[in-house]
């Protein structure tokens, strides 16, 4: 599901995948490696001043672009096709039924006017699209279709940064839909490729943790809490008397003096083991589950020392943390290393990459 910013080509074009988010611009540009194979081409991430991008929402459209500029020149390519996307909770979807064998033109009739009821704004103040999933499970002769509507100044803000970076739009897809795509890669790794198990993917990043519970690639359940990697980097901030933006470097460097892990790196730690077993059992009070099979641990969190295992032996489950890319390719240009350390915060930038190959 995306909103099409223009025709793409049945030929297959470079695309960088773009994630616009609260603590940094990602890029990533994937290529072809044989038959069904991707590689990494390159990738780039730039720290963001905070507050640039606040709950989805591009508060200083000019630092965003500066920014977006910068990550693209350190990627070095020569594409500017971009797919970017949306954050979820700036999109209402809907999943409907309406009757089977309808012409294009008359689905998209049915469709408006069905979703005239759920979307609280005026039409024409929105972008509106829609995928058929396929025939309704209650009745052959109706289709079920998934709509997703969203403001337009919403999807216009980021067309815009990324115009003003001079670089294109191509696509405007949904932060969760890209990550389910990442996802998919990273159960191939499991064995069976995770076919029946209950998973759930925790993402740990700057403000919030995500946890989202799947089975089948199907969402069983979503929440969302207030925590993350920015409350480390205040400490730090605090401990060490530097400001938000030294700390954050520092921090991201790995360059912070030898009592950083004992006084705040372990405790921090620990907090967050806490937090994703409380989120656990939230899911597994207010849903009919009693067990996960597997957590996928992601954001920039994720590759904090030992943060893996301290969810592991917290919550006695299976624990791996999320690289996109394992299965891939890399180019010349890509340093493994780096990669495998950034690989967790990029779930969004890599399954936006790989709209490239989309049908
Ligand atoms: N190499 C690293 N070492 C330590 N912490 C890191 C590292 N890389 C990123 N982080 C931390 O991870 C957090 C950012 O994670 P991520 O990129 O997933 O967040 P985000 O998607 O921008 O934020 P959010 O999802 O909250 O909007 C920051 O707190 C950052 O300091
Ligand atoms: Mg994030």
């Amino acid at each position: 599901m995306q909103f099409d910013l223009s025709i793409f080509g049945s030929k297959t074009r470079s695309l960088i995948g773009l994630d616009l988010s609260s603590s940094a611009v990602k890029m990533v540009e994937l290529g072809n490696d044989g038959k069904n194979g991707y590689r990494v081409e390159r990738y780039a991430i730039e720290v963001l001043p905070r507050d640039v991008v606040a709950d989805g929402n591009i508060a200083n459209l000019e630092v965003a672009a500066e920014t977006i500029k910068r990550a693209w020149r350190k990627l070095s390519t020569s594409t500017r096709a971009v797919a970017a996307a949306l954050p979820t909770s700036h999109v209402i979807t809907k999943k409907i039924i309406v009757p089977a064998g309808q012409k294009e033109e008359q689905l998209e009739l049915v469709v408006e006017s069905e979703a005239n009821q759920y979307i609280p704004f005026p039409l024409d103040e929105v972008n509106l699209d829609f995928q058929v999933v396929g025939s309704a499970p209650s009745s052959p002769e109706e289709i079920e279709v998934l709509i997703a509507a969203s403001r337009k100044e919403k999807v216009e803000d980021r067309v815009a940064s990324v115009e003003a970076a001079g670089l294109k739009a191509l696509i405007m897809d949904v932060e969760s839909y890209a990550v389910l795509s990442s996802l998919e890669l990273i159960l191939e790794q499991l064995p069976d490729s995770g076919k029946g198990k209950i998973v759930a993917l925790v993402d740990v990043g700057a403000n919030v943790t995500n946890l989202t519970v799947l089975r089948d690639g199907q969402q069983l359940y979503a929440r969302e809490q207030a925590f993350g990697g920015n409350q480390l980097t205040q400490d730090i901030a605090r401990l060490y008397g530097m400001t938000f933006a030294e700390a954050e470097a520092d921090k991201r460097r790995n360059a912070l003096p030898e009592n950083y892990e004992t006084e705040l790196l372990r405790p921090f730690v620990e907090n967050m083991a806490l937090e994703v077993s409380r989120a656990l059992q939230f899911f597994f009070t207010s849903t009919q589950f009693n067990k996960v099979d597997h957590i996928v641990l992601s954001g920039g969190c994720a590759i904090l020392p030992e943060a893996d295992e301290a969810i592991a032996s917290r919550t006695q489950i299976d624990t791996i943390v999320a690289n996109p890319f394992a299965g891939m390719v890399l180019s010349d240009r890509v340093r493994a290393n780096s990669l495998l350390a950034d690989a967790s915060s990029l779930m969004v930038a890599c399954g936006l990459a790989l709209r490239r190959f989309d049908q």
